[in-house]
């Protein structure tokens, strides 16, 4: 793909409560740390660590806010099931073409969660709790950078957890250094991992688990994971 990817987003609110009926001020703050974190914009990025600096990435997607659907339906948690996406809730609008995010209260301390490309597409997009979404109205410390987004569209973008969700696991993308697990919180530069290859973990990557002020970057191997979606054929669309 030549030039600038471009993706529309459908935002979907399923509310009880006036609070999690977010305004489009909140909506808009979390379109606005997408396109900086996915194109190198944002005010953290030249705090990633000189040893990372040769792969930092900018990846180069715009997100452009499509449309805000809004449903109110008296249900205080939504879970993992994707019933958010079912009639019960928002079925998403035109998700071969557009980026569909549900906007609920998930519950049991999950933040968010995503599709990866491939799935069906009646379930096909992100979701993220009201508390943790955009960086104004509702959002909540320490996850009120609107990094959850970033970390799920990753997901959606194909992008594993950079511990590969096992010990010393793999992430599929040779220039992030392997890690033992998760980090969490905001670790402190340098934090060291006991696996084999490249001692320093890259913490500050959007793919760990660490605080939203954690963490600030991608790498250039997960741009082209992300990037090669694009091509003709490929799992994801551009405008
Ligand atoms: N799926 C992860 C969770 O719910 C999202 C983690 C996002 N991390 C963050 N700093 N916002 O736990
Ligand atoms: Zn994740
Ligand atoms: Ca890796």
């Amino acid at each position: 793909v030549n030039g600038q990817i471009v993706i529309p987003v459908v935002v979907n609110v399923l509310y009880r409560t006036t609070a999690e009926n977010i305004s489009v001020t909140q909506i808009q703050s979390q379109i606005d740390v997408l396109n900086k974190d996915f194109n190198a914009q944002n005010s953290d990025f030249s705090s990633v660590p000189t040893i990372f600096s040769g792969v930092k990435a900018n990846v180069g997607i715009r997100f452009e806010l499509d449309q805000v659907r809004r449903k109110y339906v008296n249900r205080t948690s939504w879970g993992t099931t994707d019933l958010m996406k079912k009639s019960t809730g928002l079925t998403p609008l035109t998700p071969t073409t557009k980026l569909n995010l549900w906007v609920c209260t998930i519950g049991n301390g999950i933040l968010g969660y995503a599709q990866f490309p491939g799935g069906s597409s009646s379930t096909d997009g992100v979701v993220v709790d009201s508390k943790y979404l955009g960086t104004t109205g509702t959002a909540t410390y320490p996850f009120n950078l609107g990094r959850t987004a970033t970390h799920e569209v990753g997901h959606w973008l194909n992008l594993r957890h950079i511990w590969g969700d096992a010990t010393c696991g793999t992430d599929l993308v040779a220039d992030t250094p392997t890690h033992n697990t998760a980090n969490y919180g905001v670790p402190t530069y340098p934090h060291y991992s006991t696996c084999s290859g490249s001692p320093v973990e890259m913490t500050m990557n959007y793919m760990d688990y660490t605080d939203d002020r954690g963490m600030n970057m991608f790498t250039n191997g997960q741009k082209t994971r992300m990037l090669s979606l694009f091509a003709a054929g490929g799992a994801r669309y551009s405008f």
